[in-house]
């Protein structure tokens, strides 16, 4: 099979990340990357040995060197460069959020079905032990009927780059919500057997971003940028078959949290209970409460599958795990969580669009 070339929008953070991770595999080469800034993308391309910096996206986007596009930009840009890339022949695997909202979201999953190419999203959560675990347990049954399922992840001081594209609602499409959120959601969803969403009600705040308290040591502060999302989120979401999820995530709170993510599957016939890295089933037996630790064996890493997964998915022209629909769901869940704090009531959902 010949070498997936890929081309990587971004060398912040996460880009360098998948620079690094498609690198690593004997089916994918990283031809190049571009950035906004020039020193950032020539830096890792020297760090990562990538043959060519891009002068920005379009070139990128039309070389006919690239046969698929890593977008890892703020989230503003998401829709816009997946559109471009998937109308200029080339599979994309797109950073979380797959949009800034459910509109844009909406234009990349149209962009995908006249194209015919490979959208996925970069849902790594979906790759770790525990919840891969949980998905086998529940698809074979043995949780029984799962009506009740929280999940989220609280952060207790840990506000990323205050006044960044981080903390600005045009650039981010929301705070932590968006930004961390969006993995639980996303993996809670798949654990459920991705039900369809029909009522969703939430509550967001901001009680420590506006006032500059509760930052973290992630991202790089700009004092003269500014904070209009919110640093603290709770929601709940009512599924079509009567189950429900809530979902909290915050930035910043003062509550009782190790930082990590969390989920909790309730079944009929047992739970399943996520701490970061620690897993728990718990059930009833002989008319009392059992709860069996379960320790999942470490693979091999959740980006690295996560980058092996795409590459299979372009290979084999499947759809992937957290496809463009997928994602575009997240969006619509998100943005009625926004609409809700914002109105004060349940929002319901209409998924005809999705026919
Ligand atoms: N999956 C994950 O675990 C994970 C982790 C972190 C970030 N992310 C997502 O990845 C995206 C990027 O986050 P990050 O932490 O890497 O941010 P970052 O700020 O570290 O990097 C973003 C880079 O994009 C560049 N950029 C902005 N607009 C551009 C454009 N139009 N063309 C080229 N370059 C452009 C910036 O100069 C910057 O270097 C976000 O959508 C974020 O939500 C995902």
């Amino acid at each position: 099979m010949s070498r997936l070339r890929i081309g990587v929008i971004g060398a912040g953070f996460i880009g360098r990340v998948h620079m690094e991770k498609f690198g690593e595999l004997d089916d994918a080469v990283v031809v190049g990357c571009t950035d906004m800034s020039a020193d950032l993308a020539t830096a890792a391309a020297r760090r990562f040995g990538l043959g060519r910096v891009f002068a920005d996206a379009d070139e990128l986007i039309g070389s006919t060197d690239v046969d698929a596009v890593v977008v890892a930009v703020p989230n503003r840009h998401h829709a816009d460069l997946t559109v471009s890339a998937l109308r200029a022949g080339k599979h994309v695997l797109v950073e979380k959020p797959m949009a800034l909202n459910a509109d844009a979201a909406r234009k990349i999953v149209d962009a995908q079905r006249a194209s015919g190419l490979t959208v996925m999203v970069a849902h790594q959560m979906r790759w770790l032990p525990e919840p891969r675990e949980v998905k086998r347990m529940a698809e074979g049954g043995e949780l029984g009927e799962v009506y009740n399922a929280k999940c989220g992840m609280m952060r207790r001081k840990n506000i990323p780059g205050w006044g960044s594209w981080f903390t600005r609602m045009d650039e981010s499409g929301g705070g932590p919500l968006i930004d961390i959120g969006v993995h639980v959601l996303d993996m809670a969803m798949w654990l459920l057997g991705n039900p369809k969403p029909v009522s969703v009600f939430g509550s967001t705040y901001a009680k420590f971003g506006p006032q500059r308290r509760g930052l973290g040591s992630w991202g790089t502060p700009q004092w003269d940028g500014r904070f209009d999302v919110e640093d603290l989120a709770s929601a709940m979401i009512k599924m079509d078959d009567g189950a429900t999820l809530t979902l909290e995530v915050s930035w910043a709170a003062n509550t009782l949290s190790d930082n990590s993510h969390f989920i909790d599957l309730m079944g009929t016939e047992g739970g399943a209970s996520i701490r970061g890295k620690r897993l728990v089933y718990t059930t009833q037996k002989f008319d009392r409460p059992v709860d069996v630790e379960a320790p999942v064996p470490v693979g091999e890493d959740h980006r690295t599958l996560l980058a092996r997964h795409f590459l299979e998915s372009v290979a084999a022209g499947t759809t992937p795990m957290s496809d463009a629909v997928s994602g575009l769901v997240n969006n619509t869940i998100l943005d009625a969580i926004y609409e809700s704090a914002r109105t004060g009531g349940a929002v319901e959902l209409d998924w005809s669009f999705l026919d």
